[in-house]
């Protein structure tokens, strides 16, 4: 069946999530940082993603904001990096990430050619609405369904069920679109059409589905939607 609703992933897919510890990197003050940003951020988001499949697993639940403040604390203090400040920097900056240079011109082509636009996210509310605000994609988005409305992290089934929920469409004329190799793959698993957008070239992850299609960027999007 024809795509009705592109729904995409928000960090690492539409929003920078490496443009926090970047732009903190250039402040005066913060040399050390400096040297090991790269680090810092590949260690920030691995382990926020790593608590939110622990929390997953271990049935409890804190929403995403707290959940970041965790990864990146470890990610600090592995890398010698103290400091309240540098701290609340750091996260003033991640609540107004960036989002890819094409992001504003390819959501505005899928409007326009009349799909369904969504953001499903393991971001609580406040800290989407933010990131929208700041990147300019508040009114080119039809909605932005949070896991806070489910209490479970992403892969969990339950994520999903919110889009088939709140747009009325089948799985199969779903376009969901993430960087993130596992939630293509998962995605894939549950029934979507999947697009991973693998802007650094890594391999596909072996899990039991693959993404059924690999982009490098965004900008091909609305062709792959209109070719399904
Ligand atoms: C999200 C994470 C997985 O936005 O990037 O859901």
């Amino acid at each position: 069946m024809p795509i009705t609703t592109c729904i995409f992933d928000a960090y690492g897919t539409l929003f920078d999530v490496n443009a926090a510890a970047r732009a903190a990197a250039q402040e005066p003050g913060n040399e050390t940082l400096a040297r090991c940003w790269q680090q810092l951020a590949a260690d920030w988001r691995a382990k926020q993603l790593e608590y939110t499949w622990l929390r997953a697993l271990a049935d409890t639940h804190d929403d995403f904001w707290k959940v970041t403040q965790d990864g990146l604390d470890w990610a600090m203090e592995k890398h010698g990096l103290k400091g309240d400040g540098l701290r609340a920097r750091l996260m003033q900056l991640y609540a107004e990430l960036s989002a890819y240079p094409e992001v504003q011109e390819m959501l505005k082509t899928l409007k326009n050619a009349g799909y369904k636009l969504a953001i499903l996210s393991n971001g609580e509310p406040k800290m989407l609405q933010s990131a929208m605000d700041s990147a300019g994609i508040s009114d080119l988005l039809d909605d932005c369904l949070s896991v806070e409305n489910v209490g479970v992290y992403k892969p969990h089934a339950r994520v999903y069920d919110m889009v088939g929920d709140r747009f009325g469409c089948d799985n199969d004329q779903v376009l969901f679109v993430s960087s993130n190799g596992w939630d293509a793959a998962c995605a894939t698993g549950y029934g979507f059409q999947t697009a991973w957008v693998n802007r650094m070239g890594l391999p596909v992850d072996r899990m039991p589905w693959t993404p059924k299609h690999i982009l490098n960027d965004l900008k091909t999007i609305p062709e792959l939607a209109k070719s399904l």
